[in-house]
């Protein structure tokens, strides 16, 4: 295990995503945690996130100073480095100029991290603060045209620190850095993998839930399917999967998820048609967050009803992911959405949680997912959000848009996949915005919805790009739908990345 001390930056889940990359566990925590817990978990290394901050400002983020005495290595990454610096006895500035983007680092001293990198190497800088001066026992290892201690070191104490950001793409050498000092230094031996992975759910799942019973909100998504099976192998029958059909699902949705998990996997499955109680309680609801905490409501509520009609259940399954958990506000990340399985949450509710995926992120659980067996149509299904549909109707819900919506998304999906991009989209779906506009079909006038077509490309949903899709897929695609879809005269394509837009119109 490696503790990332989280310090706020902005992409600081890349640093435990690239850890576990090596096979070395790694979790995220809050710099607040303290230094006995973090010496209680046993990690073979630290390393502390970027920030925000300035460590020279009143109140900013800092770590109890026993964290020094743990004889544990640390490895500061910028705001890290500068606090590593500040607290053990060396100079931090804010000098004139900062330095963004790439830069050109020279290698002092190619050994620690930077063993075998001797030279000059690309490297990604975004800093105000620079250290100026080596707190006892730390040298340089390493400096850019702005920066003179780009990074250094301290042997004996294996601390080790970063101006620049070994995370991302743009430090071409990140990884071999971050494996030094996870292989060379922390002595970490790179074993953690899905199949370790279950196995340790597995056991701890049986631990946590004893004879009890479990629930399961199984939606057909990959997150939850996983979730799902993976508890199933822990407990068997002990587990019972609850799919609702909000009405809010894809063409052939419902029916597809009773085939693949009531009859190829055994699960005890009970279906329940909610479409009316979710149309009555959201129908007529515009707000997007009114929307998402009300549809993340109704839901526990139908569950909690569900679990009443089976008797005794203490326990409730959710496929959530590290990335839902981060975008819903932790200690340092600011709240973007509600997402249905996390904010939605009433704050009475009479269950426990299981989240056995709560740690991964999509690709990991995909892996996870293709080791238990799970099917490829399951397991590369892109994602869809819990509230469905109703959150890619902007503004008020009706039966007629849902219609409309459920049969332009299928017509892009399906040429997607017959483009043979379905896998390589993060996601592609469509949103209809309530709104119209004029046209002209056959000789007459139309006054009708648009339907924004959205594909993405993306590693984690965290960022995205607008997919590139040819034109003759984009014309077949507006082709189809305005002449299959009644109620459809026009069609655009969404070329927003994320940020600033997020994937979802809601
Ligand atoms: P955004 O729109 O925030 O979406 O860029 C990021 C990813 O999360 C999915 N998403 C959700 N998933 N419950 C979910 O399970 C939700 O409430 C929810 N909202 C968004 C979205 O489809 C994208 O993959």
């Amino acid at each position: 295990l490696v503790l990332v001390l989280d310090f706020g930056g902005q992409y600081n889940q890349l640093i435990a995503r690239r850890v576990r990359e090596a096979h070395v566990y790694s979790e995220m925590i809050s710099y607040k945690t303290p230094v006995e817990e973090i010496k209680a978990r046993n990690p073979k290394g630290i390393i502390f996130s970027g920030g925000p901050a300035s460590v020279n400002q009143e109140g900013a983020p800092v770590v109890d100073k026993a964290i020094y005495q743990l004889g544990i290595p640390i490895f500061g990454i910028c705001y890290g480095m500068q606090l590593m610096t500040a607290q053990l006895g060396g100079k931090v500035i804010h000098p004139e100029a900062s330095e963004y983007g790439k830069a050109l680092l020279y290698v002092d001293q190619a050994s620690g991290l930077w063993e075998g990198l001797e030279g000059e190497r690309q490297c990604w800088m975004s800093h105000g603060d620079s250290v100026a001066e080596l707190p006892e026992g730390f040298a340089i290892a390493a400096h850019t045209h702005h920066t003179p201690v780009a990074a250094m070191m301290d042997e004996k104490r294996h601390f080790y620190g970063v101006q620049f950001h070994p995370e991302v793409k743009h430090t071409p050498d990140g990884q071999t850095m971050l494996k030094h000092f996870l292989f060379d230094i922390c002595g970490c031996h790179g074993d953690w993998t899905m199949e370790s992975f279950i196995d340790a759910q597995v056991k701890a799942i049986r631990e946590k839930v004893g004879e009890r019973q479990v629930l399961c909100a199984l939606s057909g998504g990959v997150d939850s399917s996983v979730a799902a099976v993976l508890v199933h192998k822990a407990i068997g029958d002990q587990l019972t999967c609850v799919f609702v059909d909000h009405g809010f699902m894809r063409k052939n949705e419902p029916e597809q998820v009773k085939k693949i998990f009531a009859e190829q996997f055994h699960l005890n499955l009970i279906c329940v048609d909610a479409k009316e109680r979710f149309m009555a309680k959201v129908g007529g609801v515009s707000d997007p967050e009114t929307k998402r905490i009300g549809i993340g409501n109704e839901f526990i509520r139908l569950f909690e009803d569900e679990a009443r009609k089976i008797g005794e259940i203490d326990f409730l399954v959710q496929g959530t992911l590290y990335p839902d958990i981060v975008e819903s506000g932790t200690d340092t990340a600011e709240t973007i959405k509600s997402h249905h399985n996390v904010g939605g949450l009433p704050e009475d509710m009479q269950f426990q949680l299981i989240e056995p995926l709560n740690m991964l992120f999509k690709d990991e659980v995909r892996e996870v997912g293709a080791e238990l067996g799970i099917p490829d149509e399951i397991v590369w299904r892109q994602p869809f959000p819990g509230p469905g549909l109703a959150i890619r109707i902007l503004g008020e819900i009706t039966v007629e848009k849902l219609d409309i919506l459920r049969e332009a998304d299928a017509i892009i999906v399906e040429e997607i996949r017959n483009a043979g991009l379905y896998k390589e989209v993060w996601q592609s779906f469509a949103v209809l915005p309530t709104i119209k506009s004029v046209g002209v079909m056959g000789d007459g006038r139309t006054y009708e919805y648009p339907i924004v077509v959205r594909a993405v490309s993306s590693e984690d949903a965290m960022t995205a790009d607008w997919a590139r899709l040819p034109y003759d897929l984009l014309e077949k695609i507006s082709t189809r739908i305005v002449n299959e879809v009644k109620g459809v005269n026009r069609i655009v394509y969404d070329i927003t990345s994320k940020p600033p837009g997020t994937i979802e119109w809601e």
